[in-house]
């Protein structure tokens, strides 16, 4: 994924150094794909694991030790979540792959979502000082979250628990200056030119002890750069604090910023007949308990045609479908269902480890009304259900 260095380095045009360029250039091209392969096999197991503990923490047991384990479990899997999705994000943005969703925002929004993010992180003192009157971008705001909690959560992980963290932004000129400072270990002058470059730790062995790929900067600074910003790295010493700051073009037009709309989040959900097809029993089992809990008739499948058959039987309101299936595929399954009289008004959602946009583009085409990629929370499922095109 990452162009060895020697790799780069190679402008010459020599036949021997062109012959050379091409198989780095090769080699590049298959570690991207192993690791994209290998985010989306990762992916997969943590789906039904995710359902599980949440299986766990609606059932009746309630025992305080049962409970801290549930959380662990769930921390953790939520951690793994975003080490495969930086992964994955990393694995994009070489390629080339990954694309901005630009829309105005506000700065606010996208302070609250990173803050909201890394808070379960952040056991110092924290201060957020924003400027009072709105601050609007053009910009993708779930990117820039990313950008700034991976930001947060390097301030956290790098600082004494009674240490202090502050989150200022301040308007200069055309540009908005987020920074994120922090009174932790500090960086030492050296290495402060390589910080951003993809696996680098300053402190390799005390960064592995506290965990991370060495991604985090480097996928920040590509997000910001593809914003037109840029991002730097200041700090006195080792010891002495550091200070990351970001900087962002504004609009100066505030009519043009859209309030986006918040999530909902539904209480309840009325009954539904669903069927969950997949072919890892894990997961349509985990799935299918989750649901039955809240009240809908479940049904399950384990390959294509099993879940033609049911569909044709049981005639469910939403299908949960597997794109990767034995017999039949969840595109061949979704279309032929898409041509039946009795097919069209079903509402079918891709659950799959593939989530680019071209991924979602095959889907769409296929005949799906939703794409959600594993693992999906429960939450963003029975949001789905809520959904207006689902009442
Ligand atoms: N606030 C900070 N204080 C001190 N050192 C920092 C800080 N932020 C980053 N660093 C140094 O920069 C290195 C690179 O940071 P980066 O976020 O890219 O990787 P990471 O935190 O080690 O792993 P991850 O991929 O999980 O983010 C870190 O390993 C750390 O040595
Ligand atoms: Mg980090």
């Amino acid at each position: 994924m990452v162009p060895q260095r020697g790799c780069r380095a190679s402008t010459s045009t020599s036949p021997t150094r062109g012959k050379h360029a091409r198989r780095c250039g090769k080699a590049d091209r298959r570690k991207d794909e192993f690791l994209a392969t290998l985010a989306h096999e990762l992916r997969n197991p943590l789906a039904p694991i995710r359902n599980a503990v949440q299986l766990l923490k609606l059932s009746a047991v309630d025992h305080p030790v049962v409970r801290t384990a549930q959380d662990i479990m769930d921390r953790q899997v939520d951690h793994m979540v975003h080490l495969i999705d930086d992964l994955l994000d990393v694995s994009r943005i070489t390629r080339g792959k990954l694309a901005l969703r630009r829309q105005p925002v506000e700065l606010t929004r996208v302070v609250q979502q990173a803050v909201e993010t890394s808070r379960p992180n952040i056991r110092q003192q924290f201060t957020v000082s924003l400027p009072s009157d709105p601050i609007h971008l053009h910009g993708d705001a779930v990117r820039l979250s990313q950008v700034l909690a991976n930001l947060l959560n390097n301030a956290a992980k790098y600082t004494e628990p009674d240490g202090r963290i502050a989150l200022t932004a301040a308007l200069e000129g055309d540009e908005v200056c987020i920074r994120i400072s922090d009174s932790g270990i500090g960086i030492d002058p050296e290495q402060l030119p390589n910080l951003f470059q993809m696996f680098s730790q300053a402190r390799p062995a005390l960064a592995r002890s506290e965990g991370g790929l060495g991604i985090g900067l480097s996928l920040a600074r590509s997000l910001v750069e593809m914003h037109g910003g840029t991002i730097t790295a200041h700090s006195a010493g080792l010891g002495k604090g550091s200070e990351l700051s970001v900087r962002l073009p504004v609009v100066h037009a505030p009519s043009a910023t859209a309030h986006a709309p918040e999530p909902s989040r539904p209480d309840s959900v009325a009954m539904r007949r669903v069927l969950v097809v997949d072919d890892v029993q894990d997961s349509v089992q985990s799935l299918a308990a989750l649901l039955r809990l809240d009240g809908n008739e479940v049904e399950m499948a384990a390959d294509g045609i099993e879940a033609l058959e049911k569909t044709r039987n049981f005639r469910p309101d939403l299908i949960i479908l597997d794109l990767g299936l034995p017999r039949m595929n969840g595109y061949d399954v979704c279309r032929t269902i898409r041509q039946q009289d009795w097919g069209k008004d079903i509402f079918i959602v891709a659950l799959t480890g593939w989530g680019q946009d071209s991924d979602r583009a095959r889907t769409l085409a296929a005949g799906f009304n939703a794409h959600l990629v594993k693992p999906v929370g429960y939450e963003t499922l029975r949001s789905v259900l809520a959904s207006p095109s689902m009442t």
